[in-house]
């Protein structure tokens, strides 16, 4: 199986950090040894249990520092390019990578968060898209369940094939109750016909995110069988 995942979304926002946990925790219950990484983040102090970094960390249990698990995090709440110019610092691209291995070294399976989408700038002349490629694992994208995602999923996955990544499926989530809109049951299709990508499930909102039910949806909304053998497929 390939040594990790990176997860994009269409958007900032979208439930990467939600479905990463939930993902690593639906792996982890099939015996999986799985790590967490947030290379790049912004908008919080490291240690801000609102953080993505810290997020992963309470949700998955990890037992790595928040150091291991975010390289780089800027106060400023703007894109983390932005925010590293605004600092005077530069984000290292190898700094990344070091970090990378020394965790895939330890895990069967690494999730690895990206920030907002595909084509959120980390310096003056490289994205997320370009960091994703750089780390050459396959692409997990998360995006809305409403009208407006045919658009948004279908240009993030032929943007990322022509950047030679290979997008492997899509998880729509956080579909609200009272969210009847009539696009909703017809996406899915759309997106798997327009961009030729698996989605592999639509993950409710859910009013409760502890680990546990975190796990329990995303076994129930997912098809974490199916992303496992497409893991499988992209490592041969
Ligand atoms: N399925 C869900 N059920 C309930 N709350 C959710 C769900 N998905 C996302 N959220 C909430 O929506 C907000 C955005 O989700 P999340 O932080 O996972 O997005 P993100 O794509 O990781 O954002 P960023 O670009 O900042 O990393 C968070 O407050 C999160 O708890
Ligand atoms: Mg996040």
């Amino acid at each position: 199986m390939s040594q990790g995942i990176f997860i994009t979304a269409t958007d900032t926002g979208v439930g990467k950090t939600v479905i990463t946990a939930g993902l690593a925790l639906a792996l982890k219950e099939q015996g999986c040894r799985v790590g967490v990484m947030k290379p790049v983040q912004s908008g919080h102090s490291l240690s801000d249990p609102e953080s993505d970094g810290m997020r992963l960390k309470a949700w998955t249990g990890v037992d790595d520092s928040i150091d291991e698990i975010v390289a780089y995090n800027f106060h400023l709440p703007v894109a983390p390019g932005l925010a590293a110019e605004l600092a005077g610092e530069t984000i290292d691209r190898s700094v990344i990578l070091e970090r990378l291995d020394r965790l895939a070294g330890k895990y069967d399976v690494v999730f690895v968060e990206g920030a907002g989408g595909l084509m959120v700038p980390l310096g003056s002349n490289w994205t997320i898209a370009d960091l994703a490629g750089e780390i050459g694992w396959p692409l997990l994208i998360v995006a809305r369940p409403l009208l407006g995602t045919v658009n948004h999923t279908v240009l993030t996955t032929l943007a990322a094939r022509r950047l030679g990544l290979s997008p492997v499926g899509v998880i729509l989530n956080g579909l609200r109750p009272e969210e009847t809109e009539p696009s909703v049951e017809h996406n899915p299709r759309l997106i798997e016909a327009f961009a030729q990508i698996p989605v592999l499930g639509s993950v409710p909102w859910l009013a409760d995110l502890s680990p546990e039910h975190l796990k329990e949806s995303v076994l129930e909304h997912v098809d974490v069988a199916k992303l496992l053998h497409l893991l499988q497929r992209e490592a041969s």
